[in-house]
């Protein structure tokens, strides 16, 4: 194996770690391991055993592993990062709960049509209903395991407005809420024993397309190869957002690899066109690339931040007069855009946010993690304004499951999380991400703990297994040793490129061709890959990104052609209106090596949710000033 450059090598403490695979504070577990040269070539790898192999340690996965835990089954919970550091810790503003804490005509039923709304109905009602009716449970939950929510004066949990909801429901932690929540499932995961593995990456799943038996990657740190043998695997792996040149993820995840790997394993997409922009990420100019895209919280518009543009005019009075900055994330986006795109920006590309009205230990109190990030660089949130333009935020598109269980159509391929399509339609309802986490991570964890057999507490290794994984693990080896020109790093920068200027805010058929096109030219150069550092190095992590990163960005600008409506926040310029006739989700299958899309009709709510969505109840902001 390559040996990795000192300056192109990721933190590391050492040379290969010991095989301590679900080790966790001294806590010893069952899983097995098999150190020993495993191939009549002599090529090294660990062999891993689990009932249970849970791919993400963010909020998903780390529920699901809880439910499991306390249902007395073993997972292994595997995670890109160290261990507490997930992309949820960048989820920020809140957790949508119907609580009814400081409205109190609030239910379930109007959370759930809020949803739909917002989705333009291509929900999956099920999901959504499923979500809604948990989520007081949930969030009663977390309170009991620690998290340390908000309250109001008489000591309930407190709620902030978030845009397009009819009520204060949106449940947090100052402007840190992912965080501390991620903190409190990790603490009860320890406290459960639940073993985990840090710094693994998985490049494929063992399946035959029709049951899958576990996962092949390796080990970021030492470079050593891993085979995961398990008849269970949940993906909790995110979403794709961080493809787009402007983004608010951390870079280097939510690339697609938890669709790319599931499609591949014989699994179903869904929706992949719909992406949703958030209207009020960092501008670059302004504040420095490092900060491009970095979201700015709807939290601040929720209490009470007013968007202007360079003029001086509160802009949304013309795109959404009755619910203003709290219009759903697809408007005030697209209004933003055009203010920008008409030449009423900011000279750095943006349009201004301000909170500066508001009481300013009330905006220290609300939003403490903007008042210091601005205050870093050199900006008081309480007596200015900063500078805001949309970033690609969440995918809304994903695996296909069923969500009673996180059943994928591949046997013991489960999915959850921002990895899989349908609570959120065509637009997401900010502070539903986190929703989604638990209330749905708990119904997975469950269901596979119910599953579970005699046999799968130890699963086999065949000889089958190894010959897929050892072939994998060559193939990784002879990817790390890629002496070509280009660096992965510069295609993922222009993939990057192409799907910010054709897979926007704004999309015609002209761009999304052209999209493919230029997708097809950055495919052909990935024969002329450099990969610097070997299979420890970052340079060797960007290019097996590059891979699954291609095949999504390709599906998602297909399933964008094939949509000839716009409806949420995959807008056609072409097709501006939305059509009745597209009240369909896109099925994305490969069969035979071909891949297709297909329409498939949406299911409808129950009366009890039609009843709430035709009493149409919405956010009146009027009443808010
Ligand atoms: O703006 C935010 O704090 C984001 C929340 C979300 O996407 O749910």
């Amino acid at each position: 194996m390559t040996t990795p450059s000192a300056d192109d090598r990721r933190t590391r403490s050492g040379d290969r770690r010991e095989p301590t695979t679900g080790r966790d504070a001294g806590v010893e577990t069952r899983i097995e391991h098999d150190d020993g040269p495993a191939s009549a070539d002599g090529l090294e790898y660990e062999v891993v055993t689990t009932p249970v192999l849970v791919v993400g340690a963010g909020a998903a996965g780390a529920r699901v592993a809880i439910e499991l835990a306390e249902s007395g089954v073993e997972s292994l919970v595997i995670g890109k990062r160290d261990h507490g550091d997930a992309h949820t810790t960048w989820a920020a503003g809140g957790i949508n709960a119907a609580l009814g804490s400081l409205d109190d005509e609030d239910d379930w039923t109007i959370h759930a049509a809020d949803t739909l709304n917002e989705g333009h109905h291509l929900n999956d009602p099920d999901a959504v209903e499923l979500t809604a009716k948990h989520m007081p449970d949930r969030i009663r939950e977390l309170e009991a395991w620690g998290t340390p929510f908000d309250r109001t004066e008489d000591g309930r949990i407190n709620q902030r407005y978030f845009g397009a909801q009819s009520y204060r429901r949106t449940c947090f932690v100052g402007d840190r809420t992912g965080e501390a929540m991620l903190e409190t499932l990790v603490d009860r995961a320890r406290e459960l024993e639940i073993p985990k593995r840090e710094n693994v990456m998985i490049t494929r799943l063992l399946s035959d397309g029709e049951r899958v038996a576990g996962a092949v990657g390796f080990d970021m740190e030492s470079g050593r190869g891993l085979l995961f043998r398990s008849n269970h695997v949940v993906l909790a792996a995110g979403g794709f957002s961080a493809l787009y040149r402007r983004h608010s993820s951390r870079d280097d995840e939510n690339n697609g690899d938890a669709q790319a790997l599931a499609l591949e394993a014989g699994a179903r997409l869904l929706d992949l066109e719909f992406v949703q922009f958030h209207p009020t990420g960092m501008v670059g100019e302004r504040y420095g690339d490092e900060w491009d895209g970095r979201l700015v919280t709807e939290a601040v518009r929720g209490e009470g931040g007013r968007l202007y543009n360079e003029a001086g005019e509160r802009f949304m009075e013309r795109y959404s007069p009755d619910q203003m900055e709290l219009d759903a994330r697809d408007v005030v986006a697209r209004a933003i855009a055009r203010e920008i795109e008409e030449g009423r920006g900011t000279e750095h590309g943006g349009v201004y946010l301000d909170i500066s009205h508001r009481d300013a230990d009330y905006v220290r109190e609300r939003l403490p993690t903007m008042v210091d990030r601005f205050a870093s660089l050199g900006v008081d949130i309480t007596e200015e304004p900063i500078e805001v333009a949309p970033t690609a935020h969440y995918t809304m598109g994903g695996v296909d499951v069923d969500f009673r269980n996180g059943e994928t159509g591949v046997d013991g391929l489960y999915a959850v999380g921002e990895t899989v399509a349908g609570v959120h339609g065509a637009n997401r309802l900010g502070g539903n991400s986190l929703a989604e986490t638990v209330a749905i991570g708990k119904l997975v964890g469950d269901h596979v703990g119910s599953v579970i057999g005699a046999d799968d507490a130890e699963p086999d290794v065949t000889d089958e297994h190894r010959v897929l994984a050892e072939r994998e693990f060559l193939a990784l080896e002879s990817l790390a040793d890629a002496t070509g020109d280009v660096t992965p790093r510069e295609l993922l920068a222009d993939l990057g490129e192409v799907l910010w200027d054709h897979a926007g805010i704004l999309r015609d058929e002209a761009g999304l061709r052209a999209g493919l096109e230029e997708l097809d030219a950055l495919r052909e150069r990935t024969a002329d890959l450099h990969v610097d550092g070997g299979l420890t190095s970052k340079s060797f992590e960007y290019a097996v990104d590059l891979s699954v990163s291609l095949t999504v960005a390709e599906t998602m600008l297909r399933t964008a052609l094939e949509r000839t409506e716009s409806r949420g926040a995959h807008y056609r310029t072409d097709f501006p209106e939305t059509d009745e006739a597209w009240r369909a989700n896109l099925v994305v299958s490969v069969d035979d090596g071909e891949r297709s899309i297909r329409r498939r009709g949406v299911a409808d709510p129950s009366p009890a949710v039609r009843e709430a969505l035709e009493a149409g109840y919405e956010l009146d902001y009027h009443h808010l000033e």
